[in-house]
């Protein structure tokens, strides 16, 4: 049996390595993939990205199932490509996608069906904008409306930096059509975390919990990333927080998509803001899993998770549970100089152990990495490893992890020393 994952950063490794634990299946290709995926022995590199080849690709070969990584592929519609050619494939159609690709569609919704979120206006207009700014004051949140890479959302301390935001994208449009429509919204105050389930139209399958870092230095300290290291499971998410998200937010998610005839199928990832009182809003939905997130979380699957996938696809996940290793999982984002900025790139890296694994409870997934002329493993982007351990507690994982970070290295590695702080002072 061959399978295919669709993309090249870090929650793709992850999801090839996890699905190369299942018994019996003969490849994984990944297209593109990287340097890392390369080196691990049941992968295959594809070097395909259009997605009618692709499909292609998939007939000619008999690829039993399809997974997407990343959401640009999803927000072009590669799902619907793919089931038009009766192909199977994990992940929301185009349509449904819009709750990522498109920041005022997603709003919209929550609204729609009660789904608690910031308060928020949208604009097209930068008078009005900046008068809107002026009237609600710091520190406030401005977001581009379309996909931006990480780049579509500043969380404005002064009204000065807020109203430089809304020139940058409504009156210079730096971030081109992304950012000619944008939604200003309420800053929040409190923990955030990521809350991952499976969808498969109507029921949904909820993953481990997890938190992410998204801010580039320690203390939570500077510009927004895509994420600097991330850990599973979240304290934060205690029962009852869980359950309130599940009744809150998810299950009026997949019921609201199905009224509104975008069945939601997927991944489906809610950006969530725990506040001092307990409640909780929305800040953010991805239509995928979260990338450093799928690194720890997919560490601690011990279900098969082919069998998960598949239950997603024929629409039977309410006829399976998954099972997770009790440890804690933590994964820390090696960075590239000047990353989140315009990352160096080339630079070789030393260390790497051979297939990427530091034994049964520890790997290193790529990110941004390359093969140069002379076939040394290059950095190729901003986020380059995500280093990921198990332990027996946050401060074990954390451990181990800081120790084996310590044997590589690369011309201008950057990376935060703090991740999984929060746990661990909730802890003391
Ligand atoms: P988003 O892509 O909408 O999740 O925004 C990226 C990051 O900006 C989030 O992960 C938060 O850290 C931060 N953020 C977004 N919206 C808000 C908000 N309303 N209040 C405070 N921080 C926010
Ligand atoms: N780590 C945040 C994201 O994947 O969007």
């Amino acid at each position: 049996m061959k399978l295919l994952v669709i993309g090249s950063g870090g929650r793709e490794h992850a999801i090839a390595w996890c699905l190369a634990r299942t018994r019996g299946l003969q490849k994984i290709y990944v297209a593109p993939g990287n340097a890392g995926t390369a080196a691990e022995r049941e992968l295959e590199n594809l070097s395909i990205s259009d997605p009618q080849e692709l499909a292609k690709f998939a007939t000619d070969n008999k690829v039993f199932l399809t997974i997407v990584g990343p959401e640009a592929p999803l927000a072009d519609g590669i799902v619907d490509i793919f089931r038009a050619r009766g192909l199977r494939i994990f992940g929301p159609t185009k349509a449904a996608a819009q709750l990522e690709s498109s920041k005022d569609f997603a709003k919209r919704f929550m609204v729609r069906h009660r789904i608690p979120t910031a308060t928020f206006e949208t604009f097209t207009n930068a008078e009005s904008a900046h008068a809107y700014v002026e009237k609600q004051g710091a520190p406030i949140v401005i977001k581009a409306d379309g996909l931006a890479a990480g780049k579509g959302v500043v969380v404005a301390e002064t009204l000065k930096e807020a109203h430089i935001t809304i020139d940058d994208m409504l009156a210079s449009n730096k971030l081109g059509e992304a950012g000619a429509r944008i939604v200003i919204e309420e800053f929040l105050n409190g923990e955030e975390v990521s809350f991952i389930v499976m969808a498969d139209g109507k029921n949904v399958l909820p993953l481990a919990s997890s938190q992410d870092h998204k801010r580039i230095g320690d203390g939570d300290i500077g510009p927004n990333t895509g994420g600097m290291g991330a850990y599973s499971p979240a304290p934060a998410v205690t029962p009852s927080i869980h359950a309130k998200i599940m009744r809150e937010v998810i299950n009026p998610v997949i019921k609201g998509m199905a009224q509104e005839g975008m069945p939601y199928t997927g991944f489906l990832y809610a950006g969530l803001m725990i506040l001092k009182d307990g409640s909780i809003k929305v800040l953010e939905f991805n239509c995928r899993m979260g990338d450093p997130e799928a690194q720890p979380i997919l560490m601690r699957l011990k279900s098969d998770f082919l069998k998960l996938l598949e239950h997603a696809i024929d629409g039977k996940l309410d006829k399976i549970e998954a099972e997770w290793d009790l440890k804690v999982a933590l994964g820390v984002v090696l960075a590239s100089a000047k990353y989140p900025g315009t990352p160096r790139t080339g630079n070789i890296i030393k260390g790497l152990p051979p297939d990427n694994s530091f034994g049964e409870d520890a790997h290193v997934f790529h990110a941004g990495t390359a093969f140069n002329k002379t076939e040394k493993i290059v950095t190729s982007g901003g986020r380059v490893l995500c280093v990921t351990a198990l332990g027996v507690n946050v401060r074990a994982a954390q451990k181990r992890v800081y120790e084996l970070i310590e044997t590589i290295s690369f011309t201008g590695m950057q990376y935060r020393r703090d991740i999984g702080y929060r746990a661990i002072n909730r802890k003391a």
